[in-house]
């Protein structure tokens, strides 16, 4: 990037580890995500997340939600925050918490949240136990944005991981947070650069190769 060029100003809302946001750290600390994290938000004020910020000095914020009267109310002073420092895009990542439509309107089309779950299936909480306790032989997660709707924005990346017989719902959540440490980071530069374009649900990268057209089993077919 030309140094003139502006970079995209992200604000990152946390709850808990922060697993995500380190990726993005790292991505940007690589050069290979040419965005500003102006600000990390946690409405948890515990989430280990706070100490990675504080670790690579990104600006923090705790707002914790038990000080607010209602959800509308929460809401407000996370998009002031956001506003404060000029954030254009807002990466939920590991928030746990249904944002309201004030929170959309203030950014339409301009927030995205990543699930641990191939999409539409398994939203909600609990992903992968449910999808472990569910028999599917693929799972993976999903970067998407976010809609009115719990998990049902229009869908930007996904990765599929298999599922084997004797996963668990935390082997699972492992190998699909590998994963997930991988996608966001390349939809934010794909926002970055300026190459989604949505139309209805239909989300499209400009310029993207097109992914191999050989189908995954499992298990395997073995020269079946
Ligand atoms: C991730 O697995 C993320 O997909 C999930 O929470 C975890 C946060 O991990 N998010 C959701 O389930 C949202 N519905 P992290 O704090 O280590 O990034």
């Amino acid at each position: 990037m030309n140094s003139m060029e502006k970079r995209l100003n992200i604000g990152v809302l946390v709850s808990g580890s922060g697993s995500n946001l380190q990726s993005i750290i790292d991505h940007r600390e690589s050069g290979l995500l040419d965005v500003n994290i102006r600000v990390v938000i946690s409405n948890n004020p515990d989430a280990y997340a706070l100490e990675r910020s504080k670790k690579h000095e990104i600006p923090s914020v705790v707002i914790r939600h038990s000080d607010f009267r209602d959800r509308e109310d929460f809401d407000r002073k996370v998009i002031e925050v956001l506003k404060d420092y000029a954030v254009e895009l807002v990466v939920l990542s590991g928030f746990m918490r249904v944002i309201t439509p004030a929170f959309l309107h203030a950014f339409p089309m301009k927030i995205m949240n990543i699930h641990p779950a191939l999409l539409p299936a398994f939203p909600g909480v609990h992903a992968q136990q449910r999808a472990v306790e569910y028999g599917v032989k693929f799972s993976g997660c999903t970067v998407h944005f976010v809609d009115e709707g719990v998990d049902t924005g229009p869908i930007i990346i996904q990765s599929v991981v298999p599922v084997y017989d004797d996963d668990t719902e935390e082997s699972l959540a492992a190998r699909i947070l590998k994963e997930e440490h991988r996608i966001y980071p390349r939809a934010i530069q794909f926002y970055a650069e300026g190459r989604i374009g949505v139309t209805g649900r239909k989300v499209r990268i400009r310029d993207s190769d097109r992914t191999c057209e050989s189908a995954l089993h499992n298990p395997p077919l073995a020269g079946f």
